[in-house]
Protein backbone atom coordinates (compact mmCIF):
# COMPACT_ATOMS: atom_id res chain seq x y z
CA UNK A 1 0.00 0.00 0.00
CA UNK A 2 2.49 2.39 -0.68
CA UNK A 3 1.30 5.55 -1.30
CA UNK A 4 3.62 8.90 -1.45
CA UNK A 5 1.82 12.46 -0.64
CA UNK A 6 3.84 15.05 -1.86
CA UNK A 7 2.76 18.66 -0.19
CA UNK A 8 3.75 22.30 0.04
CA UNK A 9 4.76 23.18 3.14
CA UNK A 10 4.61 27.19 2.28
CA UNK A 11 2.38 29.46 0.97
CA UNK A 12 2.63 27.72 -2.61
CA UNK A 13 5.23 27.33 -5.48
CA UNK A 14 7.57 25.69 -3.49
CA UNK A 15 8.52 23.27 -6.49
CA UNK A 16 6.42 20.57 -6.36
CA UNK A 17 6.27 19.99 -10.03
CA UNK A 18 9.83 19.60 -10.35
CA UNK A 19 9.73 17.02 -7.53
CA UNK A 20 6.63 15.15 -8.48
CA UNK A 21 8.26 15.14 -11.99
CA UNK A 22 11.05 13.40 -10.42
CA UNK A 23 9.52 11.08 -8.24
CA UNK A 24 6.81 9.71 -11.25
CA UNK A 25 9.85 7.27 -12.39
CA UNK A 26 9.46 5.08 -9.44
CA UNK A 27 5.48 5.65 -9.65
CA UNK A 28 2.47 4.19 -11.53
CA UNK A 29 0.18 6.57 -10.73
CA UNK A 30 0.16 10.17 -9.57
CA UNK A 31 -2.95 11.92 -8.71
CA UNK A 32 -3.61 15.57 -8.35
CA UNK A 33 -5.78 16.05 -5.50
CA UNK A 34 -6.81 19.65 -4.87
CA UNK A 35 -7.25 23.60 -6.27
CA UNK A 36 -7.36 23.74 -9.76
CA UNK A 37 -5.98 26.07 -12.14
CA UNK A 38 -4.98 28.31 -9.80
CA UNK A 39 -2.25 26.21 -9.37
CA UNK A 40 1.03 26.54 -11.75
CA UNK A 41 3.59 23.18 -11.69
CA UNK A 42 6.73 24.06 -13.57
CA UNK A 43 8.68 21.16 -15.14
CA UNK A 44 11.60 21.01 -17.26
CA UNK A 45 12.98 18.00 -18.16
CA UNK A 46 14.22 16.75 -21.60
CA UNK A 47 10.66 17.41 -23.92
CA UNK A 48 11.24 20.81 -22.47
CA UNK A 49 9.77 23.28 -19.82
CA UNK A 50 6.04 22.52 -18.94
CA UNK A 51 3.56 24.84 -16.89
CA UNK A 52 1.38 22.72 -15.43
CA UNK A 53 -1.92 23.38 -14.09
CA UNK A 54 -4.31 21.12 -13.79
CA UNK A 55 -2.95 18.11 -15.41
CA UNK A 56 -0.48 15.95 -12.91
CA UNK A 57 3.18 16.49 -13.11
CA UNK A 58 4.14 13.00 -13.68
CA UNK A 59 2.22 12.72 -17.17
CA UNK A 60 5.88 13.34 -18.51
CA UNK A 61 6.74 9.54 -16.88
CA UNK A 62 4.94 6.36 -18.01
CA UNK A 63 2.54 6.72 -15.50
CA UNK A 64 -1.37 6.71 -15.31
CA UNK A 65 -2.42 10.30 -14.26
CA UNK A 66 -5.30 11.18 -12.26
CA UNK A 67 -7.30 14.27 -11.89
CA UNK A 68 -8.85 13.67 -8.96
CA UNK A 69 -12.32 14.93 -7.47
CA UNK A 70 -11.08 17.37 -5.17
CA UNK A 71 -9.98 19.59 -8.06
CA UNK A 72 -12.09 21.82 -9.55
CA UNK A 73 -11.75 21.45 -13.12
CA UNK A 74 -11.95 24.61 -16.07
CA UNK A 75 -12.26 22.48 -18.91
CA UNK A 76 -11.22 24.77 -21.32
CA UNK A 77 -7.79 25.60 -19.21
CA UNK A 78 -7.17 21.45 -19.70
CA UNK A 79 -8.14 21.01 -23.00
CA UNK A 80 -5.37 23.43 -23.99
CA UNK A 81 -3.28 21.74 -21.50
CA UNK A 82 -4.05 18.68 -23.01
CA UNK A 83 -3.17 19.76 -26.45
CA UNK A 84 0.03 21.54 -25.33
CA UNK A 85 1.14 18.59 -24.15
CA UNK A 86 0.21 16.53 -27.37
CA UNK A 87 1.81 19.22 -29.45
CA UNK A 88 5.43 18.45 -27.16
CA UNK A 89 5.12 15.30 -27.98
CA UNK A 90 3.63 13.90 -24.73
CA UNK A 91 1.26 11.64 -24.24
CA UNK A 92 -1.80 12.15 -22.67
CA UNK A 93 -3.86 8.60 -23.00
CA UNK A 94 -3.42 7.15 -19.30
CA UNK A 95 -5.21 10.63 -18.07
CA UNK A 96 -8.16 10.05 -16.14
CA UNK A 97 -10.40 12.84 -14.64
CA UNK A 98 -12.71 11.67 -11.65
CA UNK A 99 -16.38 11.79 -12.73
CA UNK A 100 -16.74 13.26 -9.06
CA UNK A 101 -14.90 16.50 -10.01
CA UNK A 102 -16.57 19.82 -9.81
CA UNK A 103 -16.57 21.81 -12.49
CA UNK A 104 -15.28 26.05 -13.25
CA UNK A 105 -18.11 27.39 -14.86
CA UNK A 106 -17.74 30.61 -16.49
CA UNK A 107 -19.60 32.62 -14.15
CA UNK A 108 -17.30 31.75 -11.33
CA UNK A 109 -14.92 33.19 -13.00
CA UNK A 110 -16.51 36.31 -13.33
CA UNK A 111 -17.71 36.00 -9.67
CA UNK A 112 -13.83 35.94 -8.28
CA UNK A 113 -13.28 39.38 -10.57
CA UNK A 114 -16.41 40.76 -9.16
CA UNK A 115 -15.87 39.76 -5.56
CA UNK A 116 -12.26 41.24 -5.43
CA UNK A 117 -13.10 44.27 -6.59
CA UNK A 118 -16.02 44.29 -3.92
CA UNK A 119 -13.29 44.10 -1.35
CA UNK A 120 -11.41 46.69 -2.20
CA UNK A 121 -8.54 47.41 0.17
CA UNK A 122 -9.35 44.29 1.30
CA UNK A 123 -8.73 42.53 -1.85
CA UNK A 124 -7.29 38.86 -0.73
CA UNK A 125 -5.30 38.88 -3.82
CA UNK A 126 -7.04 35.60 -5.80
CA UNK A 127 -5.86 34.32 -9.10
CA UNK A 128 -9.27 35.34 -10.42
CA UNK A 129 -9.45 31.91 -11.82
CA UNK A 130 -12.57 31.00 -10.11
CA UNK A 131 -11.52 28.74 -7.81
CA UNK A 132 -13.10 30.44 -4.56
CA UNK A 133 -16.70 30.86 -6.13
CA UNK A 134 -16.69 26.88 -7.10
CA UNK A 135 -15.39 25.77 -4.01
CA UNK A 136 -18.19 27.79 -2.85
CA UNK A 137 -20.98 26.40 -5.04
CA UNK A 138 -19.57 22.32 -3.97
CA UNK A 139 -20.34 23.55 -0.45
CA UNK A 140 -23.56 25.03 -1.39
CA UNK A 141 -24.71 22.20 -3.17
CA UNK A 142 -24.84 24.52 -6.38
CA UNK A 143 -21.83 23.00 -7.95
CA UNK A 144 -22.03 21.22 -11.74
CA UNK A 145 -19.79 17.69 -11.30
CA UNK A 146 -17.93 16.13 -14.55
CA UNK A 147 -20.21 13.37 -14.63
CA UNK A 148 -23.12 15.77 -14.81
CA UNK A 149 -21.44 16.46 -18.36
CA UNK A 150 -22.41 13.12 -19.55
CA UNK A 151 -25.78 13.47 -19.64
CA UNK A 152 -26.62 17.10 -21.30
CA UNK A 153 -30.34 17.33 -20.30
CA UNK A 154 -29.86 16.99 -16.84
CA UNK A 155 -26.74 18.73 -17.34
CA UNK A 156 -28.95 21.79 -18.74
CA UNK A 157 -31.62 21.61 -16.07
CA UNK A 158 -28.89 22.06 -13.94
CA UNK A 159 -27.18 24.96 -15.80
CA UNK A 160 -30.00 26.85 -15.87
CA UNK A 161 -30.72 26.50 -11.85
CA UNK A 162 -27.35 27.78 -11.28
CA UNK A 163 -27.20 29.88 -13.53
CA UNK A 164 -30.45 31.64 -12.57
CA UNK A 165 -28.97 32.18 -9.24
CA UNK A 166 -25.63 33.90 -10.52
CA UNK A 167 -27.43 36.15 -12.81
CA UNK A 168 -29.71 37.38 -10.10
CA UNK A 169 -26.61 38.14 -8.60
CA UNK A 170 -24.78 39.86 -11.14
CA UNK A 171 -28.09 42.29 -12.41
CA UNK A 172 -29.28 42.79 -8.93
CA UNK A 173 -26.32 43.11 -6.50
CA UNK A 174 -23.52 43.63 -8.81
CA UNK A 175 -24.90 45.66 -11.95
CA UNK A 176 -23.45 43.66 -14.87
CA UNK A 177 -24.69 41.70 -17.74
CA UNK A 178 -26.53 38.15 -17.27
CA UNK A 179 -24.39 35.40 -18.75
CA UNK A 180 -26.46 33.56 -21.82
CA UNK A 181 -27.47 30.06 -20.62
CA UNK A 182 -27.59 29.16 -24.34
CA UNK A 183 -24.11 30.38 -24.55
CA UNK A 184 -22.63 28.52 -21.49
CA UNK A 185 -24.52 24.88 -22.39
CA UNK A 186 -23.25 25.16 -26.19
CA UNK A 187 -20.02 25.92 -25.40
CA UNK A 188 -19.50 23.08 -22.23
CA UNK A 189 -21.19 20.78 -24.39
CA UNK A 190 -18.75 20.65 -27.03
CA UNK A 191 -15.79 20.56 -23.82
CA UNK A 192 -18.12 17.53 -22.85
CA UNK A 193 -17.70 15.80 -25.99
CA UNK A 194 -13.42 16.43 -25.63
CA UNK A 195 -13.49 15.12 -22.28
CA UNK A 196 -15.49 12.27 -22.61
CA UNK A 197 -13.17 9.61 -22.88
CA UNK A 198 -10.53 11.00 -20.00
CA UNK A 199 -13.77 10.45 -17.60
CA UNK A 200 -13.51 7.97 -15.20
CA UNK A 201 -14.41 6.55 -11.64
CA UNK A 202 -11.20 7.23 -10.39
CA UNK A 203 -11.92 5.66 -6.85
CA UNK A 204 -12.34 2.62 -7.85
CA UNK A 205 -9.25 3.16 -10.87
CA UNK A 206 -7.01 3.98 -7.20
CA UNK A 207 -8.42 1.18 -5.55
CA UNK A 208 -7.25 -1.60 -7.94
CA UNK A 209 -4.13 0.14 -8.38
CA UNK A 210 -3.64 0.01 -4.60
CA UNK A 211 -4.95 -3.49 -4.50
CA UNK A 212 -2.82 -4.36 -6.83
CA UNK A 213 0.63 -2.71 -4.86
CA UNK A 214 0.41 -0.33 -6.75
CA UNK A 215 2.96 2.68 -6.43
CA UNK A 216 0.74 6.12 -6.18
CA UNK A 217 1.61 9.76 -5.19
CA UNK A 218 -0.45 12.08 -4.24
CA UNK A 219 0.29 15.38 -6.02
CA UNK A 220 -0.80 18.68 -3.72
CA UNK A 221 -1.60 21.68 -5.29
CA UNK A 222 -0.53 25.77 -3.35
CA UNK A 223 0.75 25.13 0.37
CA UNK A 224 -0.07 24.05 4.35
CA UNK A 225 0.13 28.11 5.09
CA UNK A 226 -2.99 28.73 2.29
CA UNK A 227 -5.40 26.14 3.81
CA UNK A 228 -8.90 27.39 4.73
CA UNK A 229 -8.69 25.72 8.24
CA UNK A 230 -4.97 25.96 9.04
CA UNK A 231 -3.47 28.72 6.86
CA UNK A 232 -3.37 32.35 7.01
CA UNK A 233 -6.89 32.68 6.34
CA UNK A 234 -9.00 34.74 4.87
CA UNK A 235 -5.81 35.02 3.19
CA UNK A 236 -5.91 31.91 1.72
CA UNK A 237 -7.03 29.30 -1.12
CA UNK A 238 -10.61 27.50 -0.90
CA UNK A 239 -9.57 23.50 -0.96
CA UNK A 240 -7.13 22.00 1.32
CA UNK A 241 -3.69 21.53 0.36
CA UNK A 242 -3.19 19.52 3.31
CA UNK A 243 -2.19 15.53 2.97
CA UNK A 244 -5.89 15.51 4.98
CA UNK A 245 -6.97 16.62 1.85
CA UNK A 246 -5.37 14.18 -0.49
CA UNK A 247 -7.38 11.47 1.03
CA UNK A 248 -10.85 13.73 0.21
CA UNK A 249 -9.34 14.55 -2.85
CA UNK A 250 -8.73 11.27 -4.46
CA UNK A 251 -10.44 9.18 -2.38
CA UNK A 252 -8.32 7.17 -1.20
CA UNK A 253 -7.93 6.03 2.68
CA UNK A 254 -5.89 7.95 5.10
CA UNK A 255 -4.27 4.20 5.75
CA UNK A 256 -3.01 3.69 2.63
CA UNK A 257 -0.29 6.71 3.33
CA UNK A 258 3.30 5.15 3.92
CA UNK A 259 5.09 8.69 3.14
CA UNK A 260 4.71 12.45 3.54
CA UNK A 261 7.05 14.68 1.80
CA UNK A 262 7.13 17.86 2.26
CA UNK A 263 8.38 20.33 0.01
CA UNK A 264 9.87 23.91 0.88
CA UNK A 265 11.63 26.08 -0.70
CA UNK A 266 15.10 27.33 1.32
CA UNK A 267 13.76 30.82 1.59
CA UNK A 268 9.52 31.77 1.94
CA UNK A 269 7.74 33.14 -1.11
CA UNK A 270 4.06 34.28 -1.04
CA UNK A 271 1.71 36.07 -3.75
CA UNK A 272 -1.74 37.46 -3.30
CA UNK A 273 -1.89 39.25 0.22
CA UNK A 274 -2.30 38.29 4.20
CA UNK A 275 0.74 38.29 6.49
CA UNK A 276 4.04 36.83 5.92
CA UNK A 277 6.03 37.29 9.11
CA UNK A 278 9.46 37.54 7.25
CA UNK A 279 8.67 39.33 4.01
CA UNK A 280 11.93 41.19 3.16
CA UNK A 281 10.61 44.25 1.92
CA UNK A 282 14.41 45.73 0.85
CA UNK A 283 17.47 44.92 -1.55
CA UNK A 284 17.46 41.38 0.13
CA UNK A 285 14.47 40.70 -1.31
CA UNK A 286 14.42 42.15 -4.86
CA UNK A 287 17.69 40.35 -5.25
CA UNK A 288 16.15 36.58 -4.48
CA UNK A 289 13.20 37.74 -6.57
CA UNK A 290 15.61 38.49 -9.63
CA UNK A 291 18.36 35.42 -9.33
CA UNK A 292 15.00 32.94 -8.72
CA UNK A 293 12.60 35.00 -11.05
CA UNK A 294 9.89 35.12 -8.90
CA UNK A 295 7.39 35.75 -10.36
CA UNK A 296 3.43 33.54 -10.66
CA UNK A 297 3.53 30.91 -12.89
CA UNK A 298 -0.41 31.76 -13.23
CA UNK A 299 -0.76 34.99 -13.28
CA UNK A 300 2.75 36.45 -13.16
CA UNK A 301 2.52 38.59 -10.30
CA UNK A 302 5.70 39.39 -8.49
CA UNK A 303 6.47 37.24 -5.83
CA UNK A 304 6.60 38.43 -1.84
CA UNK A 305 9.91 37.52 -0.69
CA UNK A 306 11.12 36.02 2.83
CA UNK A 307 13.91 34.50 4.89
CA UNK A 308 13.08 30.73 5.76
CA UNK A 309 10.22 30.72 8.54
CA UNK A 310 10.47 27.74 10.99
CA UNK A 311 7.65 28.42 13.04
CA UNK A 312 5.52 27.96 9.85
CA UNK A 313 7.34 25.13 8.40
CA UNK A 314 7.31 22.92 11.85
CA UNK A 315 3.49 23.91 11.99
CA UNK A 316 3.44 22.49 8.42
CA UNK A 317 4.97 19.50 9.19
CA UNK A 318 2.78 18.79 11.74
CA UNK A 319 -0.29 19.07 10.26
CA UNK A 320 0.71 17.63 7.38
CA UNK A 321 2.71 14.48 9.15
CA UNK A 322 5.57 15.17 6.94
CA UNK A 323 7.70 12.33 7.05
CA UNK A 324 10.51 13.49 4.90
CA UNK A 325 11.44 17.04 3.67
CA UNK A 326 12.86 18.24 -0.04
CA UNK A 327 14.68 21.59 -0.11
CA UNK A 328 13.96 23.10 -3.65
CA UNK A 329 15.95 26.12 -4.98
CA UNK A 330 19.25 25.60 -2.82
CA UNK A 331 21.32 27.43 -5.79
CA UNK A 332 19.46 30.77 -5.68
CA UNK A 333 21.45 31.58 -2.49
CA UNK A 334 24.64 30.81 -3.91
CA UNK A 335 25.57 34.33 -4.11
CA UNK A 336 24.01 35.61 -0.37
CA UNK A 337 26.45 36.65 2.13
CA UNK A 338 24.85 35.48 4.56
CA UNK A 339 21.43 33.39 5.22
CA UNK A 340 18.81 33.59 7.76
CA UNK A 341 16.48 31.19 9.54
CA UNK A 342 13.27 32.65 11.65
CA UNK A 343 13.42 29.98 14.57
CA UNK A 344 10.27 31.62 16.80
CA UNK A 345 8.60 35.05 16.39
CA UNK A 346 8.46 38.13 18.62
CA UNK A 347 4.80 39.01 19.72
CA UNK A 348 3.17 41.85 22.02
CA UNK A 349 7.02 41.71 23.73
CA UNK A 350 6.69 37.93 24.40
CA UNK A 351 8.88 35.29 22.51
CA UNK A 352 6.60 32.72 21.33
CA UNK A 353 7.35 29.39 19.20
CA UNK A 354 3.49 28.63 17.53
CA UNK A 355 2.24 30.19 14.00
CA UNK A 356 -0.70 32.27 15.16
CA UNK A 357 -3.95 31.38 13.94
CA UNK A 358 -5.21 35.01 13.95
CA UNK A 359 -4.02 37.64 10.90
CA UNK A 360 -4.16 40.22 12.57
CA UNK A 361 -1.60 39.07 15.55
CA UNK A 362 0.52 37.21 12.31
CA UNK A 363 1.01 40.91 11.14
CA UNK A 364 2.31 41.78 14.33
CA UNK A 365 4.84 39.00 14.83
CA UNK A 366 8.54 39.95 14.04
CA UNK A 367 10.41 37.32 13.47
CA UNK A 368 13.59 36.29 15.44
CA UNK A 369 16.48 35.11 13.16
CA UNK A 370 19.38 32.91 13.62
CA UNK A 371 22.12 33.95 11.21
CA UNK A 372 24.25 31.69 8.99
CA UNK A 373 27.22 32.35 6.25
CA UNK A 374 26.72 31.98 2.71
CA UNK A 375 28.88 29.68 0.80
CA UNK A 376 29.54 32.17 -2.01
CA UNK A 377 29.95 29.61 -4.63
CA UNK A 378 27.54 28.06 -7.43
CA UNK A 379 26.47 24.53 -6.42
CA UNK A 380 24.14 23.74 -9.42
CA UNK A 381 26.32 21.19 -10.38
CA UNK A 382 26.23 18.97 -7.26
CA UNK A 383 24.70 15.76 -6.79
CA UNK A 384 26.13 14.29 -3.28
CA UNK A 385 25.51 15.89 -0.19
CA UNK A 386 28.84 15.76 1.62
CA UNK A 387 29.75 17.56 -1.96
CA UNK A 388 27.86 21.07 -1.16
CA UNK A 389 30.07 23.47 0.69
CA UNK A 390 29.79 23.21 4.46
CA UNK A 391 27.85 26.85 4.52
CA UNK A 392 25.14 24.78 2.83
CA UNK A 393 25.00 21.52 4.43
CA UNK A 394 25.11 23.47 7.61
CA UNK A 395 21.81 25.64 6.39
CA UNK A 396 19.89 22.29 5.03
CA UNK A 397 20.76 20.02 8.42
CA UNK A 398 19.56 23.15 10.50
CA UNK A 399 16.27 23.49 8.07
CA UNK A 400 15.01 19.81 8.90
CA UNK A 401 16.28 20.17 12.82
CA UNK A 402 13.58 23.37 13.63
CA UNK A 403 11.54 21.82 10.75
CA UNK A 404 11.46 18.71 13.32
CA UNK A 405 11.95 16.82 10.08
CA UNK A 406 14.66 15.21 8.17
CA UNK A 407 15.45 16.46 4.84
CA UNK A 408 15.67 13.59 2.07
CA UNK A 409 16.35 15.89 -1.23
CA UNK A 410 17.86 18.90 -1.44
CA UNK A 411 17.36 20.57 -5.20
CA UNK A 412 20.17 23.01 -6.70
CA UNK A 413 18.93 23.65 -10.19
CA UNK A 414 15.27 23.79 -12.02
CA UNK A 415 16.00 20.63 -13.83
CA UNK A 416 15.22 16.83 -12.72
CA UNK A 417 18.78 15.84 -12.54
CA UNK A 418 19.58 18.79 -10.41
CA UNK A 419 18.52 17.14 -6.93
CA UNK A 420 20.50 15.60 -4.07
CA UNK A 421 19.27 12.66 -2.45
CA UNK A 422 20.18 12.53 1.28
CA UNK A 423 18.42 9.72 1.82
CA UNK A 424 16.46 6.97 -0.29
CA UNK A 425 12.70 7.88 -0.45
CA UNK A 426 10.01 5.70 -1.97
P1 LIG B 1 -7.36 31.50 -5.20
O1 LIG B 1 -6.91 30.11 -4.89
O2 LIG B 1 -7.23 31.87 -6.64
O3 LIG B 1 -8.72 31.80 -4.64
O4 LIG B 1 -6.38 32.52 -4.44
C1 LIG B 1 -6.33 32.60 -3.02
C2 LIG B 1 -4.91 32.83 -2.53
O5 LIG B 1 -4.13 31.66 -2.79
C3 LIG B 1 -4.18 33.98 -3.22
O6 LIG B 1 -3.29 34.57 -2.30
C4 LIG B 1 -3.39 33.29 -4.30
O7 LIG B 1 -2.27 34.04 -4.70
C5 LIG B 1 -2.99 32.02 -3.57
N1 LIG B 1 -2.73 30.90 -4.48
C6 LIG B 1 -3.64 30.12 -5.10
N2 LIG B 1 -3.02 29.19 -5.84
C7 LIG B 1 -1.71 29.37 -5.66
C8 LIG B 1 -0.55 28.67 -6.14
O8 LIG B 1 -0.62 27.68 -6.87
N3 LIG B 1 0.64 29.14 -5.72
C9 LIG B 1 0.75 30.19 -4.89
N4 LIG B 1 -0.29 30.87 -4.40
C10 LIG B 1 -1.51 30.45 -4.78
Amino acid sequence: MPVLAIVGGQWGDEGKGKVVDQMSENADIVVRFSGGDNAGHTVINRLGEFKLHLVPAGIFSDVSCVIGNGVVINPAVLISEIAMLNKAGVNTAKLAISDRAHLVMPYHILLDELEEKSRAGKALGTTKRGIGPAFADKTNRLGIRVCDLLDKADFKERLAMALEAKNTLFTKIYGVEPLSLDEIYNQYCEYADYLTPFIKNTVSLLDEALEQGKKVIMEGAQGALLDPDFGTYPYGTSSSPLTAGGCLGSGIAPNHIESVLGIFKAYCTRVGNGPMPTELMDATGQKIRDIAHEYGTTTGRPRRIGWFDAVAARFSCRINGMTALAITRLDVLDSMESLKICTAYELNGKKIDYFPASVAELERCKPVYEEFSGWGMPITHVRRFEDLPLQAQTFVKRIGELAGCEVYMACCGPSREQVIHLKPLF
